[in-house]
């Protein structure tokens, strides 16, 4: 039987007899908590008895504490009567509730006798003023707990009766050894195994000499509380460093955009049905955003109606500063990423975003009408395709996930497109587009050198390393749920 350096200890305290676990503690050296985790195991593996007896204390209640401080209702009371003489119910200075139950213990108590006038019924002194075994005992009940055996019966019985006590269990153990227990032998039994290995340890060699202690891997342990991170905040984190890592600065953005930045920097039409009412939020406070960057405004609007200076030929309709000032909630973090390469034109530039974007999405296991995009771009002159499905790859790899593939796409604001998908068990799942911003994207802002962009989902992602199959529970705060994910 393997036995840990606490639980021998406990052993040997034990072969002098029965001890409680203070003296357990107090004999083996160990402290509280571990005497009792390894008596607990010493139980387990049939060695010890750990017999318990509980203790129920009393104590006063919040009601009973007052009573103990004011003195009860009817001490009071016949106080009162005797000074005043014989008065009516109302008469008392007692409050409305004692007023209800006073009487009956007048009579008990035989402090009063009763009779009845036209007033109402009188309260007439008796002279006797005896105490009663509940009061001392409340009013040494309101200074500490004490066990049932050591309490006066008549005056238990009678406070407990008025509720003016409450409980409280104390158990109390006692740790024995079982025949098993008495019959092992502790002879030549290293009680100092090593439980831990130090470089300490390896560095002067004392290990050599040194008993291990041994691990049961399926060792059942009660699961505990613990405060843990939300999934996608730990996720976020991790995109975070790994960003950080491969060399990029996070930049961040509001949720409340124009349309003008949203979408019409980007090169996406005005009439794009993504647009519309059923796909984007729009607000209606502030409904409009005034944008008296008008040089950007015109440059912007010269490359929609017909490719302004470079070799496109636009959209080759007429461009609306109304529609472009509507005020929206950003419907991809690719606003952001256009903002900053508003003011932003020099390479070298890699930059990332974890951010909330909306969607005018009906709510269901896959889809959310709120989620989490993992934004980025790379601006570099020699940057190319390769690089960017490379870059993808490698931050899949290191979210655990090898094998990525990629298929041709369509996006307003890139050429070539592309979606990113990973494979999981046998399917592959779509998780975000990318490509290379077009010169309709870049020009209005200068830009001539190539920007590799991609905006990923965060949540599918969290779904597929989760194991979920309702992206809503990422949402659900269900506490359970939460607890056990790791
Ligand atoms: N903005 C795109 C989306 O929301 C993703 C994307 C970002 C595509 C950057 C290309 C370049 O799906």
């Amino acid at each position: 039987m393997d036995l840990s350096s606490n639980e021998i200890k406990i052993l040997k305290a034990l072969q002098g007899g029965t001890l409680s676990p203070s003296e357990a503690s107090l004999s083996s050296g160990l402290g509280e908590k571990e005497t009792m985790s390894a008596a607990f195991w010493l139980k387990s593996k049939g060695l010890v008895k750990i017999s318990e007896k509980s203790t129920i204390f009393y104590l006063a209640n919040n009601e009973g504490q007052k009573y103990a401080e004011e003195g009860l209702p009817e001490r009071r009371a016949a106080e009162w009567l005797n000074q005043f003489g014989e008065s009516l119910i109302e008469d008392l200075p007692l409050d409305e509730g004692e007023k209800k139950v006073v009487i009956g213990w007048l009579k008990r108590k035989n402090y009063v006798d009763l009779e009845k006038t036209e007033d109402g019924l009188k309260l007439i002194p008796t002279g006797n003023l005896n105490e009663t075994p509940d009061e001392p005992l409340l009013v040494l009940l309101n200074r500490r707990p004490i066990s049932e055996k050591k309490i006066d019966k008549e005056g238990l019985a009678l406070l407990k009766g008025r509720q003016l006590l409450e409980t409280k269990e104390e158990t109390t153990r006692k740790f024995s050894l079982t025949p098993d227990g008495q019959n092992f032998d502790l002879n030549g039994i290293d009680d100092n195994l090593i439980g831990e290995l130090t470089p300490e340890m390896i560095q002067s060699g004392v290990w050599k000499d040194k008993t291990f202690q041994r691990y049961r891997l399926d060792t059942h342990v009660e699961p505990t509380d613990h405060a843990t991170l939300h999934p996608l905040t730990r996720f976020t984190e991790e995109i975070r460093s790994i960003f950080l890592q491969m060399g990029f600065t996070e930049i961040e953005g509001d949720y409340v955009e124009s349309a003008f930045w949203n979408m019409d920097a980007l090169f996406i039409p005005q009439d794009h049905p993504a647009r519309e009412l059923q796909d984007t939020f729009y607000l209606s406070e502030p409904a409009s955003f005034v944008i008296n960057d008008e040089e950007t405004m015109d440059r912007v609007k010269a490359i929609h109606e017909d490719g302004g200076e470079t070799e496109s030929i636009g959209w080759g309709s007429d461009w609306s500063r109304e529609v472009a000032q509507q005020a929206l909630l950003r419907t991809h973090t690719t606003v952001g990423t256009i903002r900053y390469l508003s003011e932003h034109s020099e390479p070298p530039i890699r930059v990332f975003s974890v951010g909330r974007v909306f969607r005018r999405e009906a709510l269901d296991a896959t889809h959310l009408p709120e989620f989490t995009q993992v934004e980025g771009i790379i601006v570099e002159p020699e940057a190319n395709f390769g690089m960017l499905i490379g870059v993808l790859k490698e931050f899949y790899r290191r979210m655990g996930f090898p094998d990525v593939r990629v298929r041709p796409a369509y996006f307003p604001y890139t050429e070539p497109s592309m979606e990113v998908e990973v494979k999981f068990g046998d399917r592959w799942l779509e998780l975000g587009g990318s490509g290379i911003f077009r010169p309709e994207v870049t020009a209005p802002f200068g830009i001539d050198c190539p920007v590799l962009a991609w905006g990923l989902g965060l949540e599918r992602l969290a779904m597929l390393r989760l194991g979920i199959k309702d992206i809503r529970m990422l949402y659900q705060s269900d506490l359970q749920w939460l607890k056990e994910t790791i």
